[in-house]
Parts: structure tokens; C-alpha cells; sequence
């Protein structure tokens, strides 16, 4: 499974409705991430000020959403979408991968999320933001995204109710992560690749997918969607 960073990051303005559009065209996944503005609305930017992303400065947590929506994402005439935005131009047959940057955000996002309409996906560094979502949700699907092994990836991810556990991708190389997940019955979806090369052997070694910036990365015998 290909899963667009961010909507193919590398090569559109990321986390945009524009981006996302045409990622979906080419991506068995998006991945997009969520925080919540001063007006409370639940908005798409990876982090957590406006300075690097936009025209703008200051803290997403301090600007309103129509202060938001009047800046410019790196320069494209894009501008910082809504979750609800972004979940309905997502075409139906496109997973999507919803990482919560923030805890307190759970219950809206899953609210948000209608699984009928597309295969969803709640990730997040947050230990805490994943039981929130557990807890406003017994059955929509998890990961726990990991950096280091001393997060205890798969035992992690298992003591969490997650479906999958998402390591960063150098993690996969020097431990068993993938093996021990799949005994364990979960999925692994390993970040962030570019290089078609280290995608290659990352599915070699078994991976069920590769959040990547750039698209067709992943070769075609690997783009089945994994269950
Ligand atoms: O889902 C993997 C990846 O998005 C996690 O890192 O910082 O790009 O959100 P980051
Ligand atoms: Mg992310």
C-alpha cells in the first residue's frame, strides 16, 4: 500500500485540498494531520504554528478559522482546509490516514469520520490521543506511530487496541518489528520513504505499507490495500 505523505508532500502543497485531490487519483492512502484552531474547528496542518506553511505567523491554537483560511500554503493560493474538507474530497475507494498531532481533538475527529465512506485510520505519536480515541470509538481502527524502540513499538501498539503500529522506517531494518507485529495480528506501515530503493526493500522485508512524499514509489505487486 502507498500512503501520500501529507498528499504526496514533495510534490504538491501539503495537507491542501489541491494536494489531497490529486493524491487520491494515485494513492491507495492519504495521510493528513489534524489539530484544532482558536475557533475550535478541527483543521489540517502538520504543525503546530503557520509560520513555515503559510504567509501567516502565530500558533493554530491562537487563530480563528477565518484567520486561517485567509492564509496562503507556500505560496500555491492554497488554503489550510478542515477536517470535514478534507474527509469529503477524498475519493471512497482512498484509505485515509488520520494522525491526531494533539490530544482532546478524538471525539470530534471521530465524529467527523463516517468508515462507511472511506476505509479510515486514526494514528498518533500520542499514547493518550489513541485512548481517547478507543474511547470515542470501540471498533474504528488504530496505529500507534513510533520513533525509537524504546516507545516498545507492537507492545505498545497492542496495550493501545490498534490495529497497526506505524515505525519509522530505519526501525524495520534493525529489529524485528515487522515480524513480531504480524504474529501478533497487526498491520506495518513504515515512515517516511522517498527513496524507491529503501521502499523496495521495505517491502521485501514485508511491510503492508510506506507512507512516502512522492508518488508511485511503491511497485505494483505491493499496491493490493492491505485488510
Ligand atoms: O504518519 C507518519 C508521519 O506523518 C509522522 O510524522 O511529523 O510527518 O507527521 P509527521
Ligand atoms: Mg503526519
Amino acid at each position: 500500500m502507498e500512503i501520500a505523505h501529507r498528499g504526496y508532500a514533495a510534490e504538491a502543497p501539503e495537507n491542501t485540498l489541491a494536494a489531497l485531490r490529486r493524491a487520491g487519483r494515485h494513492a491507495d492512502a492519504v495521510e493528513i494531520d489534524v489539530r484544532r484552531c482558536g475557533s475550535g474547528d478541527l483543521v489540517v496542518i502538520h504543525d503546530a504554528e503557520v509560520d513555515r506553511l503559510t504567509d501567516g505567523t502565530g500558533r493554530v491554537a491562537d487563530l480563528s478559522l477565518a484567520e486561517l483560511e485567509a492564509l496562503d500554503v507556500l505560496g500555491s493560493g492554497e488554503s489550510i482546509p478542515t477536517l470535514a474538507e478534507v474527509l469529503s474530497i477524498v475519493p471512497a475507494d482512498v484509505a485515509i490516514n488520520v494522525e491526531l498531532k494533539e490530544t482532546g481533538i478524538a471525539t470530534d475527529a471521530v465524529e467527523a469520520i463516517d468508515p462507511a465512506e472511506n476505509p479510515v485510520i486514526v494514528s498518533s505519536f500520542s499514547e493518550r490521543a489513541l485512548r481517547e480515541t478507543r474511547a470515542a470509538s470501540a471498533s474504528i481502527p488504530t496505529a500507534y506511530l513510533a520513533d525509537r524502540l524504546r516507545d516498545r513499538p507492537v507492545t505498545t501498539a497492542v496495550e493501545l487496541d490498534c490495529r497497526c503500529v506505524h515505525p519509522r522506517f530505519a526501525l524495520c531494518f534493525y529489529s524485528p518489528i515487522i515480524s513480531r507485529a504480524h504474529d501478533l495480528g497487526l498491520g506495518v506501515n513504515a515512515w517516511t520513504v522517498d527513496d524507491p530503493l529503501v521502499v523496495r526493500a521495505l517491502c521485501r522485508l514485508g511491510v503492508d505499507g510506506v507512507v512516502t512524499d512522492r508518488s508511485g514509489v511503491v511497485p505494483d505487486r505491493y499496491r493490493t490495500v492491505a485488510d
